[in-house]
């Protein structure tokens, strides 16, 4: 979600400035037809135009990929870049000069705090960089890195290094060039000495630099050269580095990732490495075994879908297994490619080669296969216990799996691979299903999932109300936020809702500030459509009636079920709920007849 910042008279000065066209027709040709300018998206491949702009309203959407928002986010988007960012670019191209923001003495202070430990990071990189190529000390760790296939090119190009086996060549180093002993511990280059003075960190390894998206260096991992542990020291949490945040290669991968749609995550330095180096640019490293709801959002930003591909070991798989959930949460297409033999991509690179780990990739595997795979793997299933126990493992997996075409093809699979009947795992699932409602009764509370005529409504309504604000009042007397489905749609009304009880604009720019991304899309697209219900109040009326339907039909079954419960548990209260529903269901009809 996007902060802006206090400037907001800024921030509308620049937007009342600013010509969407103009500012969009300097990365996309784009061509006038009817009251939109049409083009090729910029930000997904294509031959004809299916990326359109709104002068009127300030929007962009594409019908194709589905991005959308104001000229912010277009610049956001193209330029990969912050929100303060895009406000400065816009700024300099309309010739705003850009007001400092008043910053108190302590975001100051952090500020220039901030830019020391990128200054001294970035020296410490070029001193680690030197004793490895430039140095009679680096012969040993240029001589490791060969081989282990890493050439002179590649380490030039990641600028790795050598941390000399000395305990303060760096701090030495990097105080005479002015940085204070205070900024090397910060960055956890140094530590403090007992006494006085700092020794360094990181002494007789090979050094890995991690860069953030814009190429900063934010912390390094070092590598020792037999088997002294720990395998790899990693700089501790500092100003500029938060491990969780981290995906090693970033910077160099992100274009790669936005290209092929795709991010390939690996969990090693030398993973990536051995990957990248050979071409498959689009990889990154999670660095140890956990990977994050962070990481996964960081690379949410390029692409879609990532492709795990773990250690083929068992605490690798172990591993993919706890990333998947995390990533699933976060609404991304998983995939996961295997390795033979419990290797990991570096030596799967080494011993067959780039066509082969290509392959392992093109061939990765749906989540719900890897689940299964893992289950039936792990399990003996040769007598019934055993079935019984896939079965039950299974079961939690295939209940959450969102494609009931897929879940279907599972049972069949599974029920082949057991030697069952597949009823029997289907009324394995209906009963998980079942007791998951009955012990969770508010997760009754179901809408009718996707009801083309509701979707219609909803997104009628939103649409007068962003065209027309002062259409909310009256579709506020009778709809709540809550009304609307679960998704984009109710973040957006509840968005409005709440912007209308603050007495803030409900001008589509003006909301922005508060949308997820899914939602932005939602609203250009409402404002982009060409194709849209007459504006009349009747139309208005009418789709309100039919939302609050669903509303009442969603209470009814609601009460209706429970009182089914109480009945069932014996409980007398039941006669409250059916009088409930009862109370509904008169209305419903009531509402059902005047619409004819
Ligand atoms: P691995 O033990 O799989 O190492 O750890 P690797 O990547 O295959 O390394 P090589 O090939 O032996 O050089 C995977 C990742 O876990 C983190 C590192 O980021 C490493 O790349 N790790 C591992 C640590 O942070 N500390 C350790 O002691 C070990
Ligand atoms: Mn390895």
């Amino acid at each position: 979600m996007i902060k802006y910042s206090a400037a907001d008279d800024f921030i509308e000065k620049l937007r009342a400035q600013s010509d969407i066209v103009a500012i969009v027709s300097e990365y996309v040709p784009l061509q006038k037809k009817g009251r939109n300018y049409w083009g090729c998206c910029p930000f997904h491949q294509e031959k004809t135009p299916s990326f359109s702009v709104a002068p009127d309203k300030g929007f962009f959407y594409c019908f194709g990929c589905q991005a959308g928002g104001d000229v912010f986010r277009f610049l956001m988007k193209i330029e990969n870049i912050g929100f303060g960012e895009a406000a400065k670019l816009l700024a300099q191209k309309l010739n705003i000069p850009v007001p400092e923001r008043e910053r108190s003495e302590a975001e100051r202070q952090r500020e220039q705090e901030r830019e020391e430990v990128f200054q001294a990071n970035a020296l410490a990189r070029d001193f680690f960089h030197a004793c490895l190529l430039k140095s009679a000390l680096g012969i040993y760790a240029l001589s490791y890195l060969k081989d282990r296939g890493v050439s002179v090119d590649t380490a030039q190009e990641l600028k790795l290094g050598f941390a000399p086996d000395d305990w303060s060549k760096l701090a030495t180093a990097l105080q005479k060039r002015g940085i204070r002993p205070e900024i090397l511990v910060k960055a956890g280059l140094a530590l403090p000495r007992p006494r006085d003075g700092v020794y360094d960190r990181f002494r007789n390894r090979i050094m890995f630099p991690i860069e953030d998206v814009r190429e900063r260096i934010i912390g390094f991992g070092g590598r020792v050269m037999d088997d002294a542990q720990p395998k790899y020291l990693n700089s501790p949490e500092s100003p500029v580095f938060s491990k969780k945040h981290v995906l090693f290669n970033i910077s160099r991968a992100y274009r790669a990732i936005k290209d092929a749609g795709r991010a390939i995550v690996v969990e090693g330095y030398m993973d990536a490495i051995a990957l990248s180096s050979q071409g498959i640019r689009n990889v990154v490293a999670s660095l140890g075994t956990s990977f994050t709801a962070e990481q996964a959002r960081l690379i949410r930003h390029y692409a879609s879908e990532i492709v795990f591909a773990y250690d083929g070991d068992a605490a690798g798989q172990q591993a993919t297994l706890r990333a998947l959930s995390i990533v699933r949460a976060g609404g991304a297409e998983v995939r996961v490619a295997s390795f033979p033999g419990g290797k990991d991509p570096d030596e799967v690179m080494r011993k067959y080669g780039r066509e082969f780990v290509t392959q392992c990739l093109n061939s990765a595997v749906g989540l719900l296969d890897f689940q299964m795979e893992q289950i039936l793997k792990n399990s003996d299933f040769a007598d019934l216990n055993g079935k019984v126990s896939v079965v039950n493992q299974a079961v939690p997996y295939l209940a959450m799996a969102d494609s009931a075409v897929e879940v279907d093809a599972h049972i069949a699979k599974l029920a082949e691979r057991l030697g069952i009947d597949e009823g029997s795992i289907r009324s394995e699932l209906r009963r998980h299903r079942g007791q998951k409602e009955i012990s969770r009764p508010t997760a009754i509370y179901v809408r009718r999932g996707n009801d083309s005529r509701q979707v219609a409504a909803e997104e009628y309504v939103l649409r007068q109300v962003l065209e027309s604000p002062e259409q909310f009042e009256a579709v506020a007397a009778t709809l709540v936020s809550g009304d609307f489905q679960n998704g984009p749609r109710r973040t957006l009304a509840e968005t409005i809702w709440r912007a209308a009880a603050q007495d803030k604009n409900l001008r589509p720019e003006s909301l922005m500030a508060e949308l997820d991304e899914e939602t932005v899309q939602l609203l250009s697209r409402l404002l982009l459509k060409e194709e849209q219900g007459p504006a009349v109040p009747q139309v208005l009326d009418d789709c309100v009636r039919i939302i609050l339907l669903a509303r009442l039909n969603a209470e009814y079954e609601e009460y209706r079920l429970k009182a089914d419960l109480l009945l069932r548990n014996g409980d007398s209260q039941y006669m409250q709920e059916l009088t409930n529903a009862q109370r509904i269901l008169t209305k419903i009809s009531d509402l059902t007849r005047m619409q004819g």
